[in-house]
């Protein structure tokens, strides 16, 4: 399996849009240069823009709802993922805080509509607590480095590390994720030496003054 990167573009304004597709495009001209995977997470509205402009680039969602097709108002459901062509979606980000019972029939269900999962969780007494076997990928980002220039991996390596030794006791097939100030190729190797297969970045790349030069660093590390 390649290791992965996954660009989170939030609501930035500055990701959206046209720009989104704009940072998509420069992300996957980069990428095309490195044995690494590439995953975008676009703003929700923009997901159709996506399908429309790209056929080989892969995107997530950045949330998802429970429920099924039906009598619901203003839910996102895994069949519209499904029609926007999102290879899959980010659950439980610490921006947006999903119940267990909301992950469990997420996890659970994603798959019949041909989507992956990436689950996000703070530490590793989340994973004490939820069923996530069925995720492909597990993301730990403590909330309180989200955004700014602390890199989990070189500020909590403890945390890493006992959230990854949980991880592959329970599912080794699962991708171990990080996120939350990663920012140069130092935060991504100091990810590697803890035993990451990836990392999700958002402020670091969008507000990047060069966006080719961040993610080459990035790349170059995993
Ligand atoms: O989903 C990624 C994220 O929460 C990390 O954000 O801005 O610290 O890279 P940032």
């Amino acid at each position: 399996m390649k290791n992965i990167v996954i660009l989170n573009f939030k609501c930035y304004k500055e990701a959206t849009g046209q720009s989104a597709l704009d940072l998509a495009r420069l992300a996957a001209e980069v990428a095309m240069e490195w044995d690494v995977r590439l995953i975008v997470a676009p703003r929700m509205v923009d997901l159709p823009l996506f399908k429309a402009e790209f056929a080989n680039l892969e995107y997530f969602a950045q949330h998802c709802d429970p429920q099924d097709d039906g009598p619901y108002t203003g839910r996102i459901t895994l069949s519209d993922l499904q029609r926007t062509g999102a290879r899959g979606v980010l659950v439980n980000h610490s921006e947006y805080p999903q119940t267990p019972a909301e992950i469990t029939t997420i996890l659970k269900n994603a798959h019949s509509y041909g989507l992956e999962t990436c689950l996000c969780v703070p530490d590793e007494r989340a994973l004490e607590t939820l069923e996530w076997r069925a995720a492909e990928m597990v993301a730990v980002e403590p909330p309180e480095l989200i955004g700014g220039n602390n890199s989990v991996s070189k500020t909590k390596p403890d945390l890493l590390m006992r959230a990854y030794s949980k991880i592959n006791q329970i599912n080794p097939k699962c991708q171990k994720l990080c996120g939350a100030g990663i920012r140069t190729s130092e935060d991504v190797m100091a990810a590697r030496q803890l035993g990451a297969d990836g990392v999700l970045i958002s402020s670091g790349f969008v507000f990047a003054k060069d966006h080719r030069a961040v993610l080459r660093g990035l790349f170059a590390r995993l």
